[in-house]
């Protein structure tokens, strides 16, 4: 049986996928909205991940089920300790399940070397952390800019991008400063612009606003949903703001460990 074939046909998806609309970000990230839609991009399948803690063993995600298409943004509500950060991880080929698979663009990632998972998470995988974790000695741009030229553009190449980006992100005259010397939502903004500078298919953040507060936390949510639909990334945002997720396409939560669809 050819078990990649089989697998890869989950419920076809309700929720709307967005055109790209014509932005300077959707340009660079045009392989995303011109990606195959009858598919999910991402598709955790059967993921399972316990921890061992002293002679008792957690068992945080059982089985999870999560496709999402091309296009599409899904919100991640759970309580703290369910799992989220732990299901981003592990859909961001960060760490690795139990058991189970995850299928990017339709590639079981399982049976890749190490160094064929990282390539995949340099190039169709954008994170967003809860804490910036910006290099703190280089500047905004320079942050924006290293992630493109390990990928090997030019740097007068990645120095494009990166001011076109971080000016869309409204930062046009920061690009020169350090994290330390912008604010907590500035640091965000460069933060997500340094997660698609390479035009992911898959962008995922956890948490993105955690630290901020809820007015900077809107507006950088604001931005971060305005750029996931110029450019045509699927998205899934950990978050505790239900009105951020309202704006999103799904809804979902971790609930005894398996992944459910809210609403
Ligand atoms: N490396 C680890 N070893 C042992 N337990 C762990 C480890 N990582 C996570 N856990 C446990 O797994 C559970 C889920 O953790 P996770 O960080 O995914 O939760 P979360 O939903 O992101 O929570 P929060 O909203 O607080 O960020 C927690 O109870 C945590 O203590
Ligand atoms: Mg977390």
């Amino acid at each position: 049986m050819d078990e990649k074939t089989t697998i890869m046909e989950p419920a076809p998806s309700t929720a709307a996928t967005p055109s790209a609309a014509s932005v300077p970000v959707a340009a660079t990230a045009a392989t995303a909205t011109a990606a195959d839609t009858s598919h999910p991009i991402v598709f955790l399948h059967a993921i399972s991940r316990r921890f061992r803690q002293g002679r008792s063993t957690l068992e945080i995600l059982k089985s999870v089920e999560l496709a999402v298409w091309p296009s599409q943004s899904v919100a991640l509500v759970a309580p703290s300790g369910a799992g989220k950060s732990t299901l981003l991880h592990i859909a961001g080929l960060l760490e690795q399940a139990d058991s189970g698979e995850v299928y990017v663009n339709g590639v079981a990632t399982s049976k890749l070397t190490d160094v064929q998972r990282t390539r995949i998470r340099r190039t169709d995988i954008g994170f967003v952390y809860q804490f910036h974790h910006l290099l703190p000695e280089f500047s905004a741009v320079e942050n924006v800019m290293l992630p493109q030229m390990i990928r090997g553009l030019k740097k007068s190449e990645a120095l494009n991008r990166a001011a076109e980006l971080l000016s869309y992100l409204g930062l046009k005259d920061r690009l020169t400063h350090r994290p330390a010397e912008l604010s907590g939502g500035e640091q965000q903004r460069v933060a997500i612009a340094r997660a698609v500078a390479n035009a992911p298919r898959i962008l995922l953040a956890d948490e993105p606003t955690g630290n901020l507060d809820q007015r900077t936390s809107e507006r950088v949510f604001g931005t971060l949903t305005q750029l996931v639909r110029a450019s045509g990334v699927a998205a899934i945002i950990a978050t505790h703001n239900l009105d951020i997720a309202a704006q999103m396409d799904r809804r979902v939560t971790i609930r005894e460990g398996g992944v459910v669809e809210l609403e």
